[in-house]
């Protein structure tokens, strides 16, 4: 039996590498989706390749008020109803030192990391209390620790681990479960662009030496952690970060 049958889901940075690889699991899972992404093209592209009556796309920018109140209401009704969201739009920001990177680029990471995720909590439980549901929201190991040339992307993957455990206890007696991944290098467009950066820098060696499974993960083994949370199959967790990172932080 698919393990999402019946059930819609909301997943935002679906035209990234992350948000594409969870729609596709999900889709064969029997989920309905709504993809929501700033990038039209890819949102086309991915909804594509997915069964019509299971996909349908919303171009939005998740840091706009109006627009996240849009896409939830957009689920309700394209897809008749609202049990899972993925919280997973995200950017990397200016890579550089804390005194080099201007204070903008600090506010736009916050933006798209931290204020999508506060909007989209904020639209979604209202959404969910009638029936409950299952919200994940994308961290990273940036949100265990720190990050030397990556301190505002690593502040917002903290801040979001703060609002998932406060909206878990908020959303506990309505069974919103909420959760939070906690992927460590993954191939996908951010993972190429910071090593294209670092690479540039004069960094030296092989970064997936330091990774104890020797490889950086796919997209596609992130996803699977996706679903569990997602699914029935998690019925029991709320308010936890599950990390999916080839032993990283070991
Ligand atoms: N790739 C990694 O190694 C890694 C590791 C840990 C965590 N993450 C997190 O995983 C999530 C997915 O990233 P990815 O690796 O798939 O990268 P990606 O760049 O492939 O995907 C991110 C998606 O978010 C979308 N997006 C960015 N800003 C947006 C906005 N304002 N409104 C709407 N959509 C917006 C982008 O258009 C893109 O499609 C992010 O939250 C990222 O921080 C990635």
């Amino acid at each position: 039996m698919p393990r999402l049958k019946d059930k819609v889901a909301i997943i935002t940075g679906a035209a990234g590498g992350m948000g594409s690889a969870a729609a596709r699991l999900f889709t064969r899972e029997g989920a309905k989706v709504l993809l929501v992404d700033r990038e039209e093209e890819g949102l086309v592209k991915l909804a594509n390749l997915l069964p019509p009556e299971q996909a349908s796309y919303f171009v939005a920018d998740v840091t706009d008020e109006a627009a996240t109140k849009a896409f939830v209401a957009a689920a309700l009704k394209r897809l008749g109803g609202l049990d899972i969201a993925l919280l997973n739009a995200g950017i990397e920001g200016e890579i550089g030192r804390i005194d080099e990177v201007p204070v903008a680029a600090f506010d736009r990471v916050m933006a798209v990391n931290v204020r999508s995720v506060w909007l989209g909590l904020a639209s979604l439980m209202p959404a969910m209390r009638p029936a409950g549901g299952s919200i994940v929201i994308t961290s990273s190991g940036a949100g265990l620790r720190g990050s030397a040339g990556l301190a505002a992307y690593s502040a917002s993957k903290h801040a979001v681990l703060g609002l998932m455990k406060s909206a878990a206890l908020e959303g506990a007696k309505d069974k919103i479960r909420v959760n939070a991944i906690n992927p460590a290098q993954t191939r996908t467009r951010m993972m190429e662009a910071i090593d294209a950066h670092l690479n540039a820098a004069g960094r030296t060696g092989d970064p997936a030496a330091r990774i104890p499974l020797g490889r950086y993960a796919e997209p596609s083994e992130v996803a699977s952690m996706m679903l569990f949370l997602a699914s029935d199959e998690s019925n029991y967790c709320t308010g936890a970060a599950y990390q999916v990172d080839g032993g990283s932080m070991s």
